[in-house]
C-alpha cells in the first residue's frame, strides 16, 4: 500500500526554500521523454540545509547545484539535496514515460496528443520540484517534438521563439510573465483543428483567442468560443476584471479526469465541455459548456492572480469561482432556473456528503489524498458560503470587498481568512461568527415554530439551529445564518420580505400589526445551505406555489408539497393502506401548468419531481423499496390526473424553438408516457422529426424504463447513427446504465465489450458505470447485493489504472448509513474487500477506511 499519512492544516509551515524562476526544457520522445529543469532557488530559512523536492514516477538522470555535483538522496516521493547557500541554480534532468501514464495526472497522452494535468499535485510527476501552491515561479518553457505528428507545441504565456530542427523535429519557447504555482503549469503537443478569434478588452488591448479541437471538429468549437468572449466581457462589466495576457488558448482533449483546468493562458478542457452542435449536443450541454468556459476563465483572477496558500484553502478559489460562474449564467440566462439547479446539487449530493463518512468543512482540516477534496462541499457549499456573504453585504459592498482583496493580494498565495477579512474590512460588517462556515462541517438543521396571537395581532417565529456531529467534530457552535423570509397574506400579497440574521442557538422574530396568520416562505432562494424543519400544511404550500414573490420559492414549495405526499404514501405502504394523492396537490400542480405567466423552464423544474437521492437526504433511515413504490405512484398519479393538460401543453410547445419550451415539452412527454402506452406514437414521431439532440434524448429518456419494444428500436437507431461520435455515445451508455431492469448486471457486462466503451477513458466510464451507480439507484441498491458486487469489481480494476476516477465512483458505496441492515452488511463486505487490495491507492484508502470506521 502507498503511504497513507494524513496532512493537517494546523501543521502548515511556510517553505524553507522557494523557486523564483524555472526554465523547463522538454524533449518529447514517447517513452524516452526528457525533462530538464533549471531552477533559481532561494533559501528562506537560514538554518535550512536540506532541500526536499517532491517527485513521483520519475527516472532521475542528474542533479547539479551551481553546476557542481552534490550529495542527495532519492526516496519514493522526494529528492533531498544537501545545500548550504542562500541562492543557487539547480539543474535536474529526468526521464518520464507519458505513454504509460494512465492516471491522467502529470504529462500523459490523450489520443495521440501530449498534454498535462498538474492540479493538485501532478507537477511532481513531471520533474522534482517544490510542488506546493505557495511557491510561485516564473516559467520559461522550451518544447521539442516531431513536427509532423505534433505541429502545435504549446505552453503558458507568450510564444517567444520557434523553429525547425534536424530529423523532422521542431521547437517552441514560451514565456509566462506571471509568477505561478506549479499546479498551473501546462504543456500540450499535438495535431488539431484551430478556431481563432479575438477580444478587445476594456482598455483596448487585443487578445488572440484560440480553441484547439480534434481534427474534423472545427464546426463544434464555435459555442465554446462565443462563451469565452461572453465570459471576458462579463468579468469586465460585473467585476471590473480584465484579461492580462495577449493570448488565451483552450485545448479540448478526450482523456481528462475532470471538466477542465485553468492553467494560465492555456486551459485544458474535457471535450465534453467544448464540442457542441445542435444535432449532437443538448441544451444542457450548451449550458454546461458556457458555464465551464466561464468558470475556467474566471479563475484567471480568482485562482491564478490570487492563488491558494495551501490545498486546505482550495475553496478560496473554487467556492468563489463557482459563485462567479453561477452569477455569469444567471446574468446571461434565467436566474431562477440557475438557482434551482444549484440548489439541486446541494440537496442531491452535498447534503449526502455532509452526512456521510467523508464530511468535511469547506476548508478541510486533514487530507490524505488531495484529489479526494475536489468535492461538492468545497465547490458548491463553498459557493453557497460566498453567496451568503453576498447576501449579507449586498452587491456594492461585495464588489468593494473584491477590489480590496485584489488590492491586497494580487500575486500572492493566500487563505480563506484573507478573503473574508477583505469582505469584512470593505463593509464594516463583523464576520467573526460567519467564519465558522469555513471550519465546521455538516449541514445545520434549522427548526421553526410559528405562533399567531390574534389579540396582539402578532406573529412570532421561534427559530433554533443545531449542527450535527460529523467525523472528528462534536459540540459545534451556533452559526451566523442569513434568513431570507417572506410573509404572504391570504390573497397572496407580500406582507414582509427581508433578510434576517440568525446568530443564536435559539431566537425569536416577532411581526406586529397582522390581522391573521400569514404563510411564511422560509429561506427564500435557499439563502443558507441548511436543512429546514417546519410543519407546512399542504394548503400553505399550494398558496406558496401560487403566490410567493420568488420563483425559486414557488419551486421549493412544490418540492416540499410532493415530498410530503411521498412520505405519506411510504407510511401507508408500511401500514398496508392504499396509496393516495390529495386533490389539492394535483390542483396546485395543474394550476402551474395552466398559468400563462409562468416561464416554461420554471414549469419544467416544478414538474421534475425530487430525486430519490434528495428524498433520502431528508430522513435518517430509508425504506428504499417503499420509497420506489411511493415515488413512482405519486409521479404516475400526478401525470394521470393532469393528462389532458399535459397533452395540450405538449402540443402548444411542440414547434417552439426555445430552451424553456423544449425542457417543458420533455417533461410533458416523460409524464404522458407514464400514463399510457397510447402516447408512444408521440414519442416515436418526436424521435423521427427531431432536428436537435435535446428532443431526441428526451424521447430516449422517456422510454428508457418503459419496457416497450419501441425503446430497443430507438436505442438501436440511435446507436447506428452515432456510433462514431464518442460524446454522443456517452449519452447512450448512460441511458443503458440507467435502465431499471432485472438483468442490468449482465447487460452492463456485455456493454463493457461494446465498441463505444473503454475503461481507460474517464468519460466512457462515467457514462456507463456512473450512469448505473448514480442514475439507477434502485438497481444499484438491489437487495441481492449484485450492484455493490459489480461496482466493487470495477473499482478493483480502476484502482490500478486511474485512482482518481475509482475514488469518484466509490461515493455511493460509502454513503450507506441510511439503508437497512441487509444492504449495509453487503456494502461493508465489499468495502472490506477493497481495503485488502495489495496496491490500494491513497485515494480509495482514504474514503474506504473512513467509511468503515
Ligand atoms: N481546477 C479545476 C477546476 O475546477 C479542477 C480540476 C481539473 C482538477 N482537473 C483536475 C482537480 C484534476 C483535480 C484533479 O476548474
Ligand atoms: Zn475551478
Amino acid at each position: 500500500m502507498q503511504q497513507c499519512q494524513a496532512k493537517h492544516l494546523k501543521d502548515y509551515r511556510s517553505p524553507d526554500f522557494t523557486i523564483s524562476h524555472v526554465v523547463l526544457e522538454f524533449d518529447l520522445n514517447g517513452v524516452n521523454t526528457k525533462v530538464k529543469a533549471t531552477s533559481q532557488v532561494k533559501r528562506l530559512r537560514a538554518d535550512a540545509t536540506q532541500l526536499a523536492l517532491h517527485g513521483e514516477s520519475l527516472n532521475l538522470d542528474s542533479v547539479l547545484v551551481d553546476r557542481e555535483k552534490v550529495n542527495y538522496q532519492v526516496e519514493a516521493t522526494q529528492l533531498v539535496i544537501e545545500v548550504d547557500s542562500d541562492a543557487f541554480e539547480l539543474v535536474i534532468e529526468t526521464q518520464i514515460d507519458p505513454e504509460a501514464n494512465t492516471s491522467l495526472e502529470g504529462l500523459y497522452m490523450s489520443d495521440g496528443a501530449y498534454c498535462t494535468q498538474c492540479e493538485a499535485e501532478g507537477f511532481r510527476k513531471i520533474t522534482y520540484f517544490l510542488d506546493r501552491p505557495d511557491v510561485l515561479a516564473k516559467y520559461d518553457v522550451r518544447i521539442e517534438a516531431d513536427q509532423a505528428a505534433f505541429p502545435y507545441i504549446l505552453s503558458n504565456g507568450n510564444l517567444v521563439e520557434k523553429g525547425e530542427l534536424p530529423n523532422g523535429r521542431h521547437f517552441a519557447v514560451w514565456e509566462d510573465p506571471f509568477p505561478k504555482p506549479a499546479y498551473l503549469f501546462a504543456l500540450v503537443a499535438g495535431d488539431f483543428d484551430l478556431l481563432e478569434d479575438s477580444f478587445i478588452t476594456m482598455n483596448e488591448r487585443k487578445v488572440l483567442l484560440q480553441v484547439f479541437v480534434d481534427k474534423g471538429n472545427l464546426h463544434k468549437a464555435h459555442h465554446a468560443m462565443a462563451s469565452l468572449k461572453k465570459s471576458m466581457a462579463w468579468d469586465e462589466q460585473r467585476f471590473g476584471l480584465e484579461y492580462d495576457l495577449d493570448i488565451y488558448m483552450i485545448v479540448a482533449v478526450d482523456f481528462f479526469n475532470m471538466g477542465a483546468m485553468e492553467n494560465k493562458g492555456l486551459n485544458v478542457f474535457n471535450t465534453k465541455y467544448v464540442l457542441a452542435d445542435k444535432e449532437s449536443a443538448t441544451d444542457d450541454d450548451y449550458h454546461g459548456i458556457e458555464s465551464v468556459v466561464g468558470h475556467e476563465y474566471f479563475h484567471n483572477w480568482t485562482g491564478n492572480r490570487v492563488t491558494c496558500r495551501d490545498w486546505f484553502q482550495l475553496s478560496l478559489k473554487e467556492g468563489l469561482t463557482v459563485f462567479r460562474d453561477q452569477e455569469f449564467s444567471s446574468d446571461l440566462g434565467s436566474r431562477a432556473v440557475n438557482r434551482i439547479s444549484a440548489i439541486r446539487v446541494m440537496k442531491n449530493q452535498q447534503f449526502a456528503e455532509d452526512s456521510g463518512p467523508m464530511a468535511h468543512p469547506i476548508r478541510p482540516e486533514s487530507v490524505i489524498e488531495m484529489n479526494n477534496f475536489y468535492t461538492v462541499t468545497v465547490y458548491n457549499k463553498g459557493a453557497e458560503v460566498i453567496r451568503m456573504m453576498h447576501t449579507l453585504l449586498g452587491e456594492d459592498n461585495f464588489q468593494a470587498g473584491m477590489r480590496l482583496y485584489f488590492e491586497r493580494h494580487d500575486g500572492q498565495a493566500v487563505t480563506c481568512d484573507d478573503f473574508v477579512n477583505a469582505m469584512q474590512d470593505a463593509s464594516d460588517l463583523d464576520l467573526t461568527q460567519f467564519k465558522l462556515w469555513y471550519s465546521q462541517a455538516g449541514t445545520p438543521v434549522v427548526s421553526i415554530d410559528d405562533h399567531f396571537d390574534p389579540q396582539k395581532k402578532q406573529y412570532t417565529l421561534t427559530v433554533s439551529q443545531t449542527l450535527p456531529d460529523t467525523p472528528g467534530q462534536t459540540n459545534k457552535q451556533a452559526m451566523h445564518i442569513p434568513f431570507d423570509l417572506e410573509l404572504l397574506g391570504s390573497d397572496g400579497q407580500s406582507l414582509v420580505n427581508q433578510v434576517l440574521d440568525i446568530t443564536q442557538e435559539s431566537q425569536r422574530f416577532v411581526f406586529d400589526g397582522l390581522t391573521y396568520k400569514p404563510t411564511p416562505s422560509l429561506f427564500q432562494n435557499f439563502s443558507a445551505p441548511i436543512r429546514l424543519q417546519y410543519e407546512f400544511s399542504d394548503e400553505q404550500l399550494v398558496n406558496l406555489m401560487r403566490f410567493a414573490s420568488s420563483e425559486v420559492a414557488r419551486w421549493e414549495a412544490s418540492v416540499q408539497l410532493i415530498s410530503q405526499a411521498i412520505w405519506l404514501n411510504i407510511t401507508r405502504i408500511q401500514s398496508g393502506s392504499a396509496m393516495v394523492l390529495a386533490p389539492q396537490i394535483v390542483d396546485g400542480y395543474r394550476g402551474v401548468l395552466l398559468d400563462p405567466q409562468l416561464d416554461s423552464a420554471l414549469v419544467a423544474e416544478i414538474f421534475t419531481l425530487p430525486s430519490a437521492a434528495s428524498l433520502i437526504e431528508q430522513v435518517d433511515s430509508i425504506d428504499l423499496d417503499a420509497l420506489e413504490i411511493a415515488r413512482e405512484f405519486v409521479e404516475e398519479e400526478l401525470a394521470a390526473q393532469c393528462e389532458d393538460e399535459l397533452l395540450v401543453k405538449y402540443r402548444q410547445l411542440h414547434h417552439i424553438d426555445s430552451v424553456g419550451a423544449r425542457a417543458l415539452k420533455s417533461r410533458c412527454l416523460m409524464m404522458l408516457l407514464k400514463v399510457s402506452e397510447q402516447h408512444d406514437s408521440i414519442a416515436k414521431t418526436q424521435f423521427e422529426q427531431a432536428d436537435n439532440m435535446t428532443d431526441t434524448l428526451a424521447v430516449l429518456s422517456a422510454v428508457n424504463n418503459s419496457g416497450l419494444v419501441l425503446r430497443d428500436e430507438l436505442m438501436a437507431a440511435f446507436e447506428r447513427k452515432w456510433i462514431d461520435t464518442p460524446l454522443v455515445m456517452d449519452k447512450w451508455l448512460m441511458l443503458q446504465g440507467g435502465q431499471n431492469r432485472e438483468d442490468i448486471i449482465d447487460r452492463l457486462a456485455a456493454l463493457e465489450e461494446h465498441a463505444a466503451f473503454s475503461f481507460t477513458n474517464p468519460n466512457r466510464v462515467r457514462s456507463l458505470v456512473g450512469g448505473f451507480v448514480a442514475q439507477n439507484l434502485y438497481r444499484f441498491h438491489a437487495k441481492d447485493g449484485s450492484g455493490y458486487r459489480y461496482l466493487t469489481d470495477i473499482l478493483k480494476k480502476l484502482n490500478g489504472t486511474n485512482p482518481q476516477i475509482a475514488s469518484r465512483l466509490v461515493t455511493p458505496l460509502i454513503q450507506y448509513q441510511k439503508f437497512d441492515d441487509c444492504r449495509k452488511q453487503q456494502i461493508k463486505k465489499c468495502l472490506k474487500e477493497l481495503l485488502t487490495l495489495p496496491d490500494l491507492s491513497k485515494d480509495l484508502y482514504e474514503k474506504v477506511s473512513k467509511a468503515l470506521l
